[in-house]
This record gives C-alpha cells, sequence and structure tokens, in this order.
C-alpha cells in the first residue's frame, strides 16, 4: 500500500475496483473471511513456471557441487551476493565471517525474516551423477545447499512483487549451522535487530513433495557436546598392576553416564546421553597412556542440559578416579553456548497453519512428533518469535531418499518451488497482517474487511502480473 492517499480512501478504491471486476479476485478469498489464503496458491504457480525451476535449481546444483564447510562458505557466500546482485536486492556483508543479510521491501518496518543455512558435511559423497560434490571429502549431506536456493527462490519470487510490499523482508544467509553456531553470531551482530518475527525450515526425505511437518512448542531438542580425555599409566598388557588403565576407566565412565538418564531423568523430560567416540590404545598387549572420549547430550529444556553438563562432568571425573585416573572435559561451549531448544512461536504455528493449508491444502500440513535432533535456529527463537518447520521430498513413485548426515544423501529438486513459495508466503502474509493489524487499530475500517482489502491489493498486482505471459522472468 504504497501510494500517497489515506487507507481508508485506498480501501475504497480498492472495493470500487473490486465490485466492477469481480473476476481479478479469487472467489477463495470471497467466501474467506481471511483474504490472505489466495497468496500462497499464487506465489506457489509463479514458482513452478518453467523459468524459474530452471534457475533454481541451477543455483542449488552450484551450489550442491562446491560444498563449503562452517565459516569456509566463501565461494556460496559469492555466489549468493551475485545472485542478489542479479535481483536487486541490496545487502549487507560480510556478517560473521562469510553470512549475508538481504534485504526486500522499503527498508522500514515492519521487518520479518528468512533463514538459509550454507554449510556442507565432512562427508564424501556416494552417489554419481553430473552435479556431485566436487570436493573430495566434503558434501552437501544435511541439504543446506537446497535451503539457499529456496531462499534465494523466495527472495526472487517477493521482489517479483515488491511494489506490494510495504515492510521489509530480512534474508539471513548463516554459517555454519552444523556445530558452529553460526545462528548465535549472526544474532549477536544484530541481524535480528527489530525484526517481529523469523521463519526457518529444512528438507525431510520422510514426508512426500508438497507436505509440511511441524508443531507449536517444542520440536528439536537442545543439544551440547563433550570431549573427555582420562588419563592413566601406560603399561605392559601382561603386568596390569604396575599400570593405571585408563580403557577401563572409560568404559566404566561409559556405562555410567547412561545413569544420567535411565536413573536421574523425569521420564516425560526427553534426555539422551551418547558417547560417539572413543579412542585409546594401539595394540592388544599395551594398557595405553590416556582415552578421548567425545559425546552428546540433549533435553528439551536449558534446566535439563545444564544439569546433564554438571552431572556428566562429576561422573566423568568421579568415575575416572575410582580407578586411579585424572580426567580433563571440554564441553566446547565458549564462544557458542550450549544449543537451545528449537521452541516454535504459538501464534506463528497459527500464521503456519493457514498458509500452509491455503498452498498445500489442509491435509498436507502435518503435526510434528519432537524429535531429538536440534537446530541452531533456535538461538534465533530465544531473540524473537520463530518457526521451524520440515518440508518433505520422497516421491513415492522413486527409490528412496538417503537420510541427512549420511553418504548417500540426495536431494528432490522438485521440493526447491515449494520451499520458496512458502517461505515467500509465510513472509508476505505476515507482513500484511502486521499492516492490518496497525491500520483497524487506528480505527479506519471495520476489521473484518481488512484483510480482505489488503489481500484484494497484493492478489491483484499477482494476478496482473502473471497475465503478462511474455514477460521474462
Ligand atoms: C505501511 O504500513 C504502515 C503500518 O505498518 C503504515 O503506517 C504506512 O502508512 C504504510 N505505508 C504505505 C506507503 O502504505
Ligand atoms: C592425577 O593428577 C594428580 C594431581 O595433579 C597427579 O598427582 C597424579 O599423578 C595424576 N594421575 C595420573 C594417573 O595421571
Ligand atoms: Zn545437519
Ligand atoms: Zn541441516
Amino acid at each position: 500500500m504504497k501510494t500517497s492517499m489515506g487507507f481508508s480512501k485506498f480501501v475504497s478504491l480498492v472495493l470500487t475496483f473490486h465490485l466492477l471486476t469481480p473476476t481479478l479476485v479469487l472467489s477463495s478469498s470471497l467466501s474467506s473471511s481471511n483474504g490472505l489464503s489466495g497468496i500462497p496458491r499464487k506465489f506457489l504457480d509463479f514458482a513452478k513456471r518453467k523459468e524459474f525451476v530452471d534457475w533454481i535449481v541451477g543455483v542449488r546444483r552450484k551450489i550442491h557441487e562446491n560444498p563449503e564447510l562452517g565459516y569456509e562458505e566463501f565461494e556460496t557466500s559469492k555466489l549468493i551476493r551475485s545472485e542478489l546482485d542479479k535481483l536487486g536486492i541490496p545487502y549487507k556483508h560480510p556478517v560473521s565471517v562469510t553470512g549475508v543479510v538481504g534485504f526486500v521491501g522499503t527498508g522500514g518496518p515492519p521487518f520479518v525474516a528468512l533463514r538459509a543455512d550454507m554449510d556442507a558435511l565432512p562427508i564424501q559423497e556416494e552417489g554419481d551423477w553430473e552435479h556431485r560434490s566436487k570436493i573430495p571429502g566434503k558434501m552437501h549431506a544435511c541439504g543446506h545447499d537446497a535451503h539457499v536456493s529456496m531462499a534465494l527462490g523466495a527472495a526472487k519470487i517477493l521482489q517479483e512483487h515488491v511494489q506490494d510490499i510495504n515492510g521489509t523482508i530480512v534474508l539471513v544467509f548463516q554459517p555454519a549451522e552444523e556445530g558452529g553456531g553460526g545462528a548465535k553470531k549472526m544474532l549477536d551482530q544484530g541481524v535480528l535487530d527489530n525484526v517481529d518475527a523469523i521463519f526457518g525450515l529444512h528438507v525431510t526425505h520422510q514426508e512426500t513433495v508438497g507436505t509440511v511437518v511441524s508443531d507449536s512448542g517444542p520440536i528439536l531438542a537442545g543439544n551440547g557436546l563433550f570431549t573427555a580425555v582420562i588419563t592413566g599409566r601406560g603399561g605392559h598388557a601382561a603386568h596390569p598392576q604396575h599400570s593405571i588403565d585408563p580403557i577401563l576407566a572409560a568404559s566404566n565412565i561409559i556405562v555410567s553416564l547412561q545413569h544420567l538418564v535411565s536413573c536421574e531423568a523425569d521420564p516425560f523430560d526427553p534426555r539422551v546421553v551418547t558417547v560417539g567416540k572413543f579412542q585409546g590404545g594401539s595394540a592388544f598387549n599395551v594398557i595405553p597412556d590416556s582415552v578421548t572420549i567425545e559425546g552428546t547430550f540433549r533435553a528439551f529444556s536449558l534446566t535439563s542440559l545444564v544439569q546433564l553438563k554438571q552431572r556428566i562432568e562429576e561422573v566423568i571425573k568421579g568415575q575416572a578416579a575410582v580407578l586411579r585416573c585424572n580426567a580433563t572435559i571440554d564441553f566446547h561451549d565458549k564462544p557458542v553456548p550450549l544449543y537451545p531448544p528449537t521452541v516454535n512461536d504459538n501464534d506463528l504455528h497459527e500464521h503456519f497453519l493457514k498458509v500452509a493449508g491455503d498452498m498445500l491444502g489442509n491435509d498436507k500440513v502435518k503435526d510434528m512428533k519432537p524429535l531429538m535432533g536440534s537446530e541452531d535456529f533456535a538461538f534465533y527463537q530465544e531473540a524473537i518469535p520463530g518457526y521451524f518447520y520440515f518440508i518433505g521430498m520422497q516421491d513415492e513413485s522413486r527409490p528412496k531418499l538417503g537420510s541427512v548426515h549420511t553418504p548417500q544423501f540426495t536431494i528432490n529438486e522438485d521440493v526447491l518451488p515449494y520451499g520458496a513459495a512458502l517461505q515467500a508466503s509465510l513472509a508476505a502474509t505476515h507482513l500484511l497482517k502486521a499492516e492490518l493489524k496497525s491500520a483497524s487499530t487506528e480505527g479506519n475500517m471495520h476489521e473484518d474487511v481488512l484483510p480482505y482489502c489488503a489481500a484484494t491489493h497484493l492478489l491483484k498486482a499477482i494476478y496482473m502480473k502473471n497475465c503478462e505471459d511474455s514477460r521474462p522472468f
């Protein structure tokens, strides 16, 4: 609504316009009390055009070929900036080493953010295809290449409708989600100052294309990790009495750590403690000097996490002492602290149900059972209301996709238009709602009519753009 006329005057113009040309308005917006409902489908139609799909798939493949680990996403960052340049979208760079923050809209409030993570994993890709990873030992095995291209896709959709956006969409391209806490560093740089809400997504092979899964409240656990070095005194395995055996001590430690969940945790407060690494010894007949173990601990509240952390330290030190060993423990929680649980805002959940339902059908929007996985997106949610959801990519007519963090992981590129359109819709309708709220508190219009009017405005613009077939996309 970027006109010089007053809001109520504009509204009456739109209403008149609507009465004269009813075909321009989706019938669903007529019957529904919330006229925003046409936008998600329009955006999806837009994203499914061939030109758009070719472009977004191309972007994703380029990123996939050149995977970069956390805080090393220099080429990925460069590619993002060059696409933003092409779209005429201004941005800030560098933010937290490789991060990029783009801005679509007026540059003024209200602000809503979309987030994409950029980093790959130290995994060797197994699949052999034209656009496989060109970097030995590194791979986009968590789908962050898809996340970046979907965020660029959302940017393209939004920029195409920028005339109709009153407010600003902040595009947050962050480094180092995989353990590096890139989100925390972006947050510390103030990227969410004055931002009302943030949306993030993750691809999943466990749902089909066109299906999304999430819930209100905690959906992913908070997470910490530890490295412990247990030191004894090495010697000949034939004379254990002359040595101090760290292998036995480490074994006791691992068994005792299991009791933190089975004996000390409330069964209704889910927790996990897993030791994933045990390194020590080099020969069958030698007692080594030391053993290193590493593990992860997870829970759904920071209180539970902090409690686990304290007990893990006590158990490791105590059990080491029982067998005359010493132990040092590093929780790697500086400068990035423990990952908090991912907790979805309830109002944003309602918003998501509506927008995703309008786009995909209500039966394609599923409730999620919380998972013990974790996400650094949670840091954003500690600062402002945020919403994180999963978007399906399984195609039942094709072989089953490999799961995340494995060398067999694959992206079904059909998911890309869905993610782009849904992120764009969540942001655009959120801004419209904010505008309507502020307009209705000014008392210009009856509240029921307002969503309808503003949505009509945007729909009309989208509709007219869609009518121009020859328009180069
Ligand atoms: C944009 O929306 C704000 C309310 O959020 C309103 O005060 C302002 O007048 C609007 N600007 C235009 C150009 O419509
Ligand atoms: C453990 O630390 C104490 C105090 O520094 C030291 O006296 C002892 O020798 C250490 N034990 C082992 C097995 O390293
Ligand atoms: Zn991952
Ligand atoms: Zn991931």
